[in-house]
């Protein structure tokens, strides 16, 4: 058992303008693992997140005036305070999430790679001379901070996708409001009291926690005084949000959902195929959007890879993830398992077999069982939908036309994975995959330094890398008159 009272960052109620509110603390957080309550929060609603806004917009030009080697420094102590926290954040983490206590180290230095990757990233927002189409005038371009950046975050990474969005906005001189998951706000509180820690000032960081997301959500996304709107969730929301945002023509960025193709070619390393597999399909227990949704193998490749992907997965252990070694932890909710199982047995219903697991795990009332798949078609609910669980539904597949065309064949085109070896095969189904990012030989994408994004309806933007500001800038171009030749 973990002794909560030796967590210092366990913080319960909501952070507004470097202050954190005063209230009842009435709302539980559980723990998927074992459904029971890890603590109570303060439920913040409309007026806490005015308030936020308001805390933010009074704060920007404080902000946007320090110099940008003064903002990467508070950065970076960010940053270091992250990774010197690393584990307290980890055990908060996986209390309140349910991936194992591993993999939520590896998030947390995942998120913080963000903040010092835009700590120096915000020291290189150049603008731009163009030469001008008369003698006398010059063309000038400066980027900007956007404003006020409101964003709304996931429970799959409750650390990675809020410092994602706020190191890069903090980083080109925004301020910055989120309302977290209602599942996961431990996290994010978590995280500014480190903010606070490492000395950036209060209303630029802060983070409203409650469970009315439709009302604060509307506060978000249409108050005159936010700039810029991001969110990263399902598609289905994503939607909504936007029609929100369009009242008031906020710039938006959105991370929605997925349906990851992985398509193993006979020429793959099947050994290398195997363990990228594992690799993106499993993890976080199947709950992120750019997770393995489905696996191509073609005839050559088929029986081999089968087999020594069930023997993989089956070796995969189940538990709490505060247990040593666990590898799996809980889906986020029983819903959630529900929704899971249900995609299994209609597309069992429709002629899929069930090769291994398919239904709840022995470990408790939210886990499910690591699942593999076969005889699954693409037209099946387990192939069309993002399952968001541990389950693996294998299509077979004879040439590689036919694979393009079946992996193309969703509405949305987040991430995409495929193994060969052959040359040309690389380029040509590189470039003819629909998907924002796509794994060559490779199961694990994510990283601060590459472009996180999608096509199609999986969003618009992209966050991480150098590219990851621009969303966060306006551009403003001068022009100057009347300069003339010297007479
Ligand atoms: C997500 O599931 O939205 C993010 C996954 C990642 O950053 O790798």
């Amino acid at each position: 058992m973990t002794d909560l009272k030796k967590l210092s960052l366990l913080k319960t109620s909501s952070y507004i303008n470097g202050q954190w509110q005063q209230g009842k603390a009435d709302l539980a957080v559980v723990n998927p693992a074992n459904e029971q309550t890890i603590t109570h929060i303060v439920n913040a609603g409309i007026t806490q997140t005015e308030q936020a806004v308001l805390a933010a917009q009074q704060a920007l030009p404080a902000w946007r005036a320090k110099s940008a080697n003064e903002r990467s420094k508070l950065l970076r102590r960010w940053f270091e305070l992250m990774m010197e926290n690393q584990d307290e954040l980890a055990t908060i983490l996986t209390l309140e999430q349910g991936k194992p206590l591993a993999e939520a180290k590896g998030e947390i230095a995942y998120g913080a790679a963000f903040i010092e990757w835009f700590a120096e990233e915000g020291k290189r927002i150049y603008g731009d001379v163009i030469p001008a189409p008369s003698a006398d005038k010059r063309i000038l371009v400066l980027k900007q901070p956007v404003g006020v950046v409101a964003a709304i975050t996931p429970w799959n990474f409750p650390n990675a996708m809020i410092s994602r969005k706020a190191a890069a906005a903090l980083g080109a001189g925004c301020t910055f409001v989120v309302r977290p998951a209602t599942q996961t706000p431990l996290s994010a509180l978590a995280m500014a009291e480190l903010a606070e820690r490492a000395g950036i000032p209060a209303g630029v960081f802060n983070v409203v926690v409650g469970s009315d997301a439709r009302a604060m959500g509307k506060v978000l996304t249409q108050h005159p005084a936010v700039a810029k709107f991001t969110f990263t969730g399902s598609t289905e929301v994503g939607k909504t949000l936007i029609a929100q945002c369009a009242t008031t023509v906020k710039k938006v960025s959105m991370e929605l959902g997925g349906n990851a193709p992985f398509i193993v070619f006979d020429d793959a390393d099947i050994d290398a195929a195997v363990t990228g597999a594992i690799a993106s399909k499993y993890r976080n227990a199947g709950q992120t959007c750019v997770c393995t949704n489905r696996i191509f193998v073609q005839d050559g490749a088929y029986d081999a890879f089968c087999a020594k992907f069930i023997a993989a997965v089956k070796q995969l252990k189940i538990a709490d993830g505060m247990q040593d070694g666990s590898q799996i932890g809980p889906l986020i909710t029983r819903s959630a398992l529900d929704d899971v199982h249900k995609l299994v047995t209609d597309s069992v219903q429709r002629g899929a077999k069930i090769a291994l697991g398919g239904d709840v795990d022995k470990a408790g009332h939210n886990f499910y069982q690591a699942t593999v798949m076969t005889d699954v078609t693409n037209d099946m609910p387990i192939a069309k939908n993002e399952i968001f669980g541990p389950v693996s539904p294998i299509i077979r597949f004879s040439d590689e036309a036919e694979v393009i065309k079946q992996a193309n064949d969703t509405d949305v085109g987040l991430a995409a994975y495929f193994y060969a070896r052959d040359i040309g095969r690389i380029f040509r189904v590189a470039e003819a995959l629909e998907y924002g990012m796509i794994g060559i030989n490779e199961g694990l994408i994510s990283n601060a330094a590459a472009p996180f994004g999608g096509v199609k309806q999986s969003g618009s933007g992209r966050e991480g890398s150098h590219y990851g500001l621009d969303d966060y800038l306006e551009i403003k171009y001068l022009c100057l008159g009347g300069i003339g030749a010297k007479t």
